[in-house]
């Protein structure tokens, strides 16, 4: 509550003017500042929460999917998963609620340790829970799969839902399983995770933790790539190597994001954004939504919202404000800034914006208008391919980790006879023979 009028004079008795205050005007002076001071602080948070009425917050990455597999095995049902309950999660929907998101693109992340593994099973069934939340939710959530049925849900006051693969390894290299996510309602893919994958080099490698293996991509990497633009799924660079985004925002007819990542200039940690990268999301109309992770934000354990505020003020100054959004990667990370501890605080962190004198149409820029005009891009860049087949060449053979793997396609005979050690194989051949004659 912040009041305002009159009456304060009658704080001071006369006689004290009189005798103890040589200049009245003064201390009324002082006094309305220190009174006002709050004020100011709260009319923030109003026109915050105004703007915020008509443009809710698109966040960029949000791993509450990863929290339901985790505590509940992605078991919606059982009365601790609900989402309404939910009280030691970043996320639930009265947070939802209070900070006004009227978008969110959930990771359906498998980490990279299921990469050769079960990484596209568990990917479907990441897809599948979220999915299902959106049915068992239909008041809160809306999946929508295109930037025309974001702004439905904000019409309607739902959180428009959308799906982003957090790391390339959940494809399999299969440009097969690529199409089918997107018909399964993924928009966007971040190509790594925090490992290489047999066609796309990972941050990993710009802090010498990894080998870099293809300077970027490799020609398989560069279709999955050109696919994605003729699908229509939006390219994340969150998590890539210095290299990969290079080649990446070299190479992709459609403006990109960075779904999760903060400036490096201002925190030299590999995760962030450098600034010649900067300047490649301003000239292709790209976008680098700011994550909160202290880690990121302040190369510390601890952080504030002032922290925060101050990388979308240098993304704003380096790169413009059509290329600054918010991904606050909560329910993924271990520590977040004081001030924007859950999802219910994105307002406090517009309200800075707007006691930093961000304009109210760039505060809009960087709540939806952003993202929706990147989205709307690759949607008009996949409408400018459809008659563009789609991309038929497999990953090579080599190139993959065989050691659980069928090779059918490949090879001319079956699957696994390709892969048996010439050892092995002769006295099968003859074993198979042998039972043919008998
Ligand atoms: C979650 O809890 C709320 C409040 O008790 C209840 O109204 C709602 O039906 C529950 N939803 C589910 C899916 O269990
Ligand atoms: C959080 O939720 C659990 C399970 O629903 C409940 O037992 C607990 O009292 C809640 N805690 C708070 C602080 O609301
Ligand atoms: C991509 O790189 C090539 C060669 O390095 C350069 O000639 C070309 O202009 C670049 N394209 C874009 C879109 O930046
Ligand atoms: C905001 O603008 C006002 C008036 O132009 C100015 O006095 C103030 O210093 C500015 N604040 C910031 C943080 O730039
Ligand atoms: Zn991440």
């Amino acid at each position: 509550m912040c009041s305002h009028g009159g009456g304060r004079s009658s704080l001071f008795p006369s006689s004290i003017q009189q005798e103890k205050m040589p200049d009245r005007s003064v201390w009324v002076l002082a006094l309305a500042l220190v009174l006002a001071l709050p004020c100011v602080g709260q009319q923030y948070r109003e026109e915050a929460e105004r703007i915020m009425t008509t443009t809710p917050v698109i966040d960029g990455h949000n791993d509450l999917p990863w929290q339901l597999l985790k505590r509940f095995n992605n078991q919606l049902r059982v009365p601790a998963a609900n989402l309404t309950l939910l009280n030691d999660t970043h996320t639930n929907i009265p947070k939802l609620r209070r900070g006004h998101v009227g978008g969110q693109f959930w990771s359906v992340y498998v980490p990279c340790e299921t990469q050769n593994r079960d990484a596209v099973k568990r990917t479907l069934e990441q897809i599948d829970v979220v999915q299902r939340m959106c049915d068992l939710y239909p008041e809160t959530f809306e999946c929508v799969t295109d930037s025309a049925g974001i702004q439905n849900a904000f019409q309607s006051g739902k959180v428009a839902s959308l799906m982003g693969v957090e790391g390339g390894h959940s494809i399999d290299s299969s440009l097969g399983v690529l199409r089918t996510f997107y018909r399964l309602g993924v928009r966007y893919m971040t190509l790594t995770h925090s490992c290489n994958t047999p066609w796309a080099d990972n941050w990993l490698v710009d802090t010498e933790e990894e080998k870099p293996v293809h300077h970027g991509l490799s020609a398989f990497g560069k279709t999955v790539v050109e696919e994605m633009n003729r699908l229509g799924m939006i390219v994340d660079l969150a998590h890539v190597s210095v290299d990969t985004m290079k080649v990446v925002l070299n190479i992709s007819k459609a403006p990109i994001i960075f779904s999760h990542s903060s400036a490096y200039a201002l925190c030299a940690h590999r995760r962030n954004v450098p600034d010649d990268v900067l300047q490649l999301v301003a000239s292709t109309g790209s976008l680098v939504m700011v994550n909160f992770y202290n880690d990121y934000v302040t190369c510390k354990n601890t952080a504030t919202l002032a922290d925060v505020a101050n990388h979308m003020d240098y993304v704003k100054k380096v790169a413009g404000a059509q290329s600054v959004g918010f991904g606050g990667d909560y329910d993924g990370v271990t520590r977040l800034p004081t001030g924007l501890e859950d999802v219910s605080t994105y307002p406090a962190l517009v309200a800075e914006l707007l006691a930093r004198n961000w304009t109210e149409q760039e505060v809009k820029l960087a709540l939806a208008e952003n993202l929706l005009r990147v989205f709307s891009k690759v949607e008009e860049v996949k409408g400018t391919l459809q008659g563009t087949p789609a991309h038929e060449t497999p990953i090579a053979f080599e190139e993959l980790d065989g050691t659980c793997r069928t090779s059918y396609g490949y090879s001319s005979g079956s699957g696994t006879a390709r892969l048996l050690p010439a050892a092995l194989a002769l006295p099968l051949a003859l074993a198979l023979r042998l039972s043919l004659l008998s």
